[in-house]
């Protein structure tokens, strides 16, 4: 452990910096609206804190810049992708890396090659674009998570976990070789950055093993679960995150990876397996959608950035500084008396827009109506996740209903400070102060595909 037991203080200073402006109110209810009232439509020049996701916003290190003039841009066999591969073989384990342009690329790719037309995928929840490939491949995604993961007041240590009972009845149900692999997300991004244990994935590693299903892991945010893991889980208190990580990832047969989150990056991702055939297949599927094998959609400059950027992602301190902030956002609004998902996730503070906002229907969309308000009320940019970004039920067309309808305050890596935590808290308070007077939405327009990006919206009068 580093000398700053006690802190979270960021393990870095400040060597460049982003100026940021802020508009009037009127002007950012004028934009709002042309934005249809979604957040994902506004302009990044209107906002003033921007917590819409932690993917692709984080700072990279003077390092990583550096890097960056590294770039090898030759169409094969990059140097870059070479320490690439180094990386992830060091810190992930895996044999074989495939890069891509990001995670839904990698997503792709092993869809395609895993998924036969009616097979089955259990996962700890689902993510938007990943449940999509899932489907586009032929598949269904079957929801396996344990129920606390569905109640944003329980404090369930590790909401992230599989319940093997779930996964038995399904498996029961359609039998084991309609199942090829299980979808294990670390740190449950829709279930509010909920980590999952060791302890719960060894027991899972023992019923795929019998039953010969694969456990493929959505690494996007596995070094945060690795933290959580050690702070939370008995036994793992003196081992390090990258030990941690580690005894994860040995446990899952390969990974697909969004390296815009714990990757310190601003564009990437790839898939990494252990099997050679499944590595050959998708080292030549790759070619189609994303790139040469050696750089899968990435510049080499970008390879090098990751390369570097997962060495700096690993460490206690970043881990500590990065958790140590959310949390800091978390217990602040906790303290307000705001409606926040439990426990504090390493990515995000989620507001709870059902307690938030009671008065309204699930169809007038609260989190997204909260989302804009918040928007409105001090520039601070955030994103529904509820029942828009859940979608329609293919089988019935009417809107999902999840269980969860929150509005996620993501913490871009390393870019804002104590003080700009203190602005949002105070923003929130704001909103909450006058959340009986606030009015629902309708949706006007929906696009065919992860409606959330794109769908408008218009006041309820
Ligand atoms: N898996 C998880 C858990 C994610 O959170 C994301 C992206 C992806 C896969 C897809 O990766 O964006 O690189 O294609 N999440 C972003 C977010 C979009 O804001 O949560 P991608």
């Amino acid at each position: 452990m580093s000398v700053r037991k006690h802190s979270w203080a960021e393990p870095y200073k400040i060597k460049m910096v982003e100026l940021l402006t802020m508009t009037s109110r009127e002007e950012r209810m004028e934009a709002i609206r042309e934005a249809g009232y979604n957040t994902f439509l506004t302009k990044s020049k209107d906002v003033y804190i921007d917590l819409l996701t932690d993917s692709g916003t984080s700072a990279m290190s003077d390092r990583q810049w550096a890097g960056m003039m590294l770039g090898d841009e030759a169409y094969a066999g990059s140097e870059n992708f070479y320490n690439l591969e180094e990386a992830v073989r060091k810190y992930y384990g895996y044999r074989y890396l495939v890069p891509t342009h990001q995670g839904r690329g990698a997503e792709n790719l092993m869809s395609q090659l895993l998924i036969k037309q009616g097979d089955c995928i259990p996962g700890n929840m689902y993510f938007t674009t990943t449940r999509l490939h899932q489907e586009l491949a032929g598949g269904a995604f079957v929801d396996v998570i344990i129920d606390e993961a569905h109640d944003p007041d329980s404090p369930h240590p590790f909401k992230g976990n599989v319940d093997l009972d779930k996964l038995d009845r399904l498996v029961q149900e359609v039998g084991s070789d309609r199942v090829p692999y299980i979808s294990l997300e670390g740190n449950v991004n829709m279930a509010g950055g909920q980590p999952f244990s060791l302890a719960n994935l060894r027991k899972l590693r023992a019923y795929c093993d019998e039953h010969d299903i694969a456990i493929m892991l959505d690494a996007t945010r596995t070094m945060e679960n690795a933290y959580f893991i050690r702070e939370r889980e008995a036994g793992y208190e003196n081992h390090s995150v990258r030990e941690i990580f580690r005894d994860i990832c040995d446990m899952t047969d390969g990974c697909t990876m969004s390296a815009k989150k714990d990757g310190l990056v601003n564009i990437g991702g790839f898939f990494a397996c252990n099997d050679e055939e499944l590595f050959k297949r998708a080292q030549n599927l790759v070619v189609v959608y994303e790139g040469l094998h050696t750089y899968g959609g990435m510049a080499g400059r970008d390879m090098e950035a990751l390369a570097r950027g997962i060495e700096e992602a690993i460490t206690e301190d970043h881990q500590a500084a990065r958790i140590g902030q959310v949390r800091y956002l978390g217990e602040h609004l906790q303290n307000a008396g705001i409606p926040i998902v439990q426990p504090i996730g390493s990515h995000a503070v989620f507001l709870d827009a059902r307690r938030f906002l009671p008065h309204l229907d699930q169809d007038e969309y609260p989190a997204q109506t909260l989302a804009a308000e918040l928007y409105i009320e001090a520039g601070v940019r955030t994103m529904e996740r509820g029942n828009v970004s859940a979608g329609r039920d293919p089988e019935t067309g009417q809107n999902r209903r999840p269980a969860l309808e929150l509005v996620r305050l993501t913490i871009p890596r390393r870019v804002y400070t104590q003080a700009h935590m203190d602005v949002v808290t105070d923003a929130v308070v704001d909103v909450w102060n006058r959340r009986e007077s606030i009015k629902g939405l309708k949706m006007v327009y929906e696009p065919e595909y992860l409606r959330f990006f794109q769908a408008r919206f218009e006041p309820l009068d």
